[in-house]
């Protein structure tokens, strides 16, 4: 994908309408338009669809057996996402078939990328589920397992994005969230860092939402982070 331009825009809403406003209002500054569960959920194809002409990354994290993973990768073709997640922890089986169903699409195909462990997990959140290893060990862990079974790339924290970029080379993408321009407000998010330091330490992309969609001028919000990452 030629890489024009490294920011992603996240817009975390069930609104269609603002949804279009939002994406209109940030075309001409960002690479691609992210559309998550919570988009999907209320607007469906359709509503992808709606968001006529911007280039969509479809973060649907799928997590289920092979066939099913595959099956739900062919259902979203047809909307043409430049790419697509799913949660490394399904399996290489999982990753294998996702990879193979998306090759459907030729050249045209999504780029397969997997989350590897949601950075609203910590080290003790971790282990309630069983994973006794620290989070570093565990994102590696299965950033190896995606990348093997033919992952284009991994969703990374912040603090992961050295410690990847460094394992696996260029030949990955990295998409990095959690990101917050200097002096903007954290959110809920936990660990960030900001567009340009985010690109230094090996970000391919980067995932912006609030600090733009909230914004009283988001086109202007959008400009200034595409501008500190050129
Ligand atoms: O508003 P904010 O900039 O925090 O939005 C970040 C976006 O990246 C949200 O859509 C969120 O779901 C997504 N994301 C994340 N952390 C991950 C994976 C995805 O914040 N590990």
């Amino acid at each position: 994908m030629p890489q024009t331009n490294r920011l992603i825009v996240a817009l975390d809403t069930v609104d269609l309408d603002r949804a279009r406003s939002w994406a209109n209002a940030v075309a001409s500054c960002s690479g691609l338009i992210k559309l998550g569960l919570e988009f999907f959920l209320a607007n469906g194809a359709s509503g992808v669809r709606a968001i006529a002409g911007a280039p969509v990354f479809l973060d649907l994290k799928l997590h289920d057996i092979p066939n099913t993973v595959a099956g739900a990768v062919r259902a979203v073709l047809p909307l043409r996402p430049r790419m697509l997640t799913l949660h490394a922890s399904g399996g290489a089986a999982m990753i294998r078939a996702a990879c193979q169903a998306a090759v459907a699409a030729g050249t045209d195909r999504p780029l397969i990328l997997a989350v590897t462990v949601l950075t609203s997990l910590d080290q003790a959140a971790l282990a309630t589920i069983g994973m006794a290893s620290p989070p570093s060990e565990q994102v590696l862990r299965l950033g190896r397992l995606a990348v093997e079974a033919g992952a284009d790339g991994l969703v990374c924290s912040p603090l992961e994005v050295a410690m990847l970029r460094q394992a696996f080379g260029s030949a990955i993408q990295l998409v990095v969230p959690g990101i917050r321009p200097p002096g903007a407000a954290a959110d809920d998010q936990a660990r960030t860092m900001t567009p340009a330091d985010a690109v230094a330490a090996g970000a391919d992309w980067i995932v912006v939402g609030r600090p733009i969609t909230a914004s009283d001028d988001p086109a202007a919000a959008a400009a200034a982070i595409a501008a500190s990452i050129r």
